[in-house]
């Protein structure tokens, strides 16, 4: 290793076995190696500008994965291994998508599937004779692009990125040659097209030989090598890759290509684009899961990657109504092949603490390389797991990985079992704090007792906070929150709108020129003004999600009125009633909601923070509709739609569904044999209306 490992680029990898290396010079090395992968990364991502070669930057990346395979105990947060993701060439300029790029959820056992059906019959209240087609299509593994089309011209090529902004490639895909650039026919005004850009199984290990042949970087896998091709700074180099897309759906357009999906797709096929020839109309649950299984045997012959099989309602009036729950369609589905799986050795077990307190058994890997990926960490989840399993330190174990999801071990290979290999007992203490853990009887997880006092619950809690669904700072991220508060600089989410102060301080920081700091800083004080909802989410709160977070915001509007509820000085009875009076809420959500804010610390925080930022009211989603700010109670049967699609649309035009009938509900919407309920809205005087009444106001 070179001596000098404050300079990141003079940094090489060390050549002594880590067999014969002390834990105190590993753990130098690992320090210098995470400093200066980290380095090379912003070199080679970042500025396009790599200032090694490919070559000597893997043998850094190998050194460090075979330091951490020899020093399990050594890996350290920032460890390059732990990392994920390319972060966002910022070479790149933003487009802010006209419409949200989605992503899907996920089904693994044909019961899933079956749900999924019955969920959207439900939903659209549809009998058993009414038809429901969906359509089943292969799940590319590549990455989705929106293409945008202008008279018919490609005006624009953006990534998903985090699917309200992605990043803008228009230039590489005119160059690409996987879409067409002028669309046959007569296509709409403005057409969105929405589809995966991926790489042939062949032209990848095409492309991995020509570049072993010149020295330079290979690839793990097709996706990546279409990534890594598209989101190139010089289009010539995006040229000579052999991209393809497959369209499969569309954004934004100024009229309805078609009725149906499968329609939908001829016509794009007809406008010039590629569609997946594998994509059937089902009319049962029994077609579908057909269509998976001939799309799973034709998998490996197919000469591109797929990950599953996407399942789509195919009628747009129903998906229209059907609408998204978060950041998924509810009329679609993606059906997952098994996961990958292999062997390994499991060297030892760790215990991280999460931001809620959790004490999670991670597994540390002999690195193994499963699905393209290798992996060293694998999650236990508890300790019960971990008993059931009868997992010890030093077995042989079955791994697998499956998509994006954490790896897990499946189980031992207990014929395999060394003689020497130790039960694993869990702690009853924090490891981080010390503070007693604690399981409540009935529940799986052990917990840290010490609340935000414990250092790693706070780390992770303003790792959280930083995060990108909640106030995604650029330039502040987990790395820079891990340094700041190892330099007591942060300790509650408000001292980082307290960090201009530490100016001169952070321009001592390794890393830190004028203009970092002064982007940092402004990037800072931009999130000052920060929705209601993203503010709620970055609170950490056990079992409060982003969607959750929304009710939330929507429910109570403003901060002042959130903490007078919750706060200390509420009853917890009543907050108890008014929370789980907000559908989706339940006792034991409302019970860790409360007891966030009954810690006096949690509260300090909370009103520290709030002094420093102007909170923006949700955003109602139809301000001038006839019902936005009302409060609508629906009950009895009603004819034309379920329940949820009721309360789906009513809140879509901004108004908001209660459960219960009181002096502040607006109307009550009685369907057939209403109750009890309509009778407390006589008596309270709040008006009913008939389901057609209703439809009517809506309606307009
Ligand atoms: S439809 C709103 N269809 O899977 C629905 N997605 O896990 C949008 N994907 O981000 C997606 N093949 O990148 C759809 N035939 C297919 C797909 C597909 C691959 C990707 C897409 C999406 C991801 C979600």
């Amino acid at each position: 290793m070179n001596a000098d490992s404050h300079d990141p680029e003079a940094v090489r990898a060390g050549s002594t076995p880590p067999g014969d290396m002390s834990e105190a010079e590993a753990s130098a090395e690992l320090a210098s190696l995470a400093g200066a992968i980290a380095f090379h990364d912003a070199r080679y991502h970042g500025d396009d500008a790599p200032v090694i070669s490919d070559a000597d930057y893997d043998a850094l990346v190998a050194r460090n994965r075979a330091l951490e395979s020899a020093f399990p105990g050594l890996v350290r947060t920032d460890s390059p291994s732990l990392r994920v993701g390319t972060p966002v060439a910022s070479g790149f300029g933003k487009v802010c998508h006209a419409k949200p790029m989605l992503s899907l959820n996920n089904g693994f056992t044909d019961e899933d599937i079956a749900d999924f059906a019955a969920r959207i019959r439900r939903f659209l209240s549809l009998s058993d004779e009414d038809e429901l087609a969906l359509t089943a299509e292969p799940k590319i593994d590549g990455l989705s692009l929106s293409l945008r089309y202008e008279g018919g011209r490609l005006v624009q090529a953006a990534t998903r990125g985090d699917g309200a902004e992605g990043e803008d490639v228009t230039a590489n895909i005119r160059v690409a040659g996987a879409a067409p650039l002028e669309l046959a026919g007569t296509p709409p005004r403005v057409l969105e097209v929405r589809g995966e850009l991926y790489m042939d199984r062949a032209d990848f290990l095409a492309l991995n030989e020509a570049q072993d042949a010149a020295d330079s970087k290979i690839f793990a896998n097709p996706r990546n090598a279409a990534a890594g091709s598209l989101r190139q700074k010089d289009p010539a180099v995006t040229a000579s890759r052999r991209l393809r897309f497959f369209a499969y759906s569309l954004g934004e357009a100024s009229a309805p290509l078609a009725a149906t999906h499968m329609e939908s797709l001829a016509a794009l096929g007809a406008m010039g684009f590629s569609i997946n020839p594998l994509s059937r109309r089902c009319t049962d649950v029994a077609g579908l899961l057909d269509t998976y299984a001939s799309i799973g045997a034709a998998r490996a012959d197919l000469g591109y990657d797929i990950d599953g099989v996407v399942y789509k309602v195919d009628r747009h009036d129903y998906q229209e109504r059907l609408g998204q729950v978060a950041r998924a369609p509810r009329w679609a589905l993606a059906h997952k092949f098994p996961a990958e799986q292999a062997e390994t050795t499991l060297n030892d077990i760790d215990i991280q603490v999460g931001r809620t307190g959790a004490l999670t058994p991670v597994a540390r890997l002999a690195p193994v390389t499963v699905g393209g990926v290798v992996v060293s960490n694998a999650t236990l989840h508890n300790e019960d797991e971990i008993r059931r399993k009868d997992i010890r330190i030093g077995d042989r174990v079955v791994i697998q990985r499956a998509g994006d999801v954490i790896p897990q071990v499946v189980r031992v290979i207990t014929e395999q079992r060394p003689a020497d290999s130790t039960e694993f007992s869990f702690p009853e203490t924090c490891p981080q704090c010390d503070a007693p853990a604690i399981r409540p009887e009935g529940e799986a997880v052990r917990r840290c007792t010490n609340s935000l006092e414990c250092p790693a619950q706070r780390l992770e809690w303003l790792k959280h906070f930083v995060s990108r669904d909640a106030f995604d700072i650029e330039g502040l991220g987990a790395r820079q929150i891990d340094q700041f508060v190892s330099l007591g600089w942060v300790e509650r989410p408000a001292d980082i709108f307290r960090l201009a102060a530490k100016r001169d301080e952070l321009a001592t920081l390794d890393g830190y020129g004028e203009t970092s700091i002064r982007n940092l800083l402004a990037a800072i004080e931009a999130r000052r003004d920060i929705a209601f909802e993203r503010f709620i989410f970055a609170l950490g709160i056990r079992q409060v999600g982003q969607a959750t977070a929304r009710l939330l915001a929507l429910h109570y509007d403003r901060p002042e009125a959130m903490l007078a509820a919750v706060g200390p000085d509420a009853d917890p009875e009543a907050t108890t009633a008014e929370l789980t009076a907000i559908d989706q809420v339940g006792d034991s959500m409302a019970a860790d909601l409360i007891g966030f804010f009954a810690n006096a610390s949690n509260f300090a925080a909370v009103e520290d923070l709030l002094a420093q930022l102007s909170v923006i009211p949700p955003e109602r989603p139809a301000e001038n509709s006839p019902v936005s700010g009302k409060t609508i109670v629906f009950t009895g049967t009603l004819a034309g739609m379920s329940r949820a699609e009721a309360k789906a649309r009513a809140e879509q035009l901004g108004a908001k569904v209660s459960g219960s009938v009181s002096a502040k509900t607006s109307y009550l919407v009685a369907g057939a044999d209403a109750g009890s309920k309509a009778r407390k809205a006589a008596e309270l005087g709040v008006t009913v209306l008939s389901e057609d009444d209703w439809l009517a106001m809506i309606d307009g």
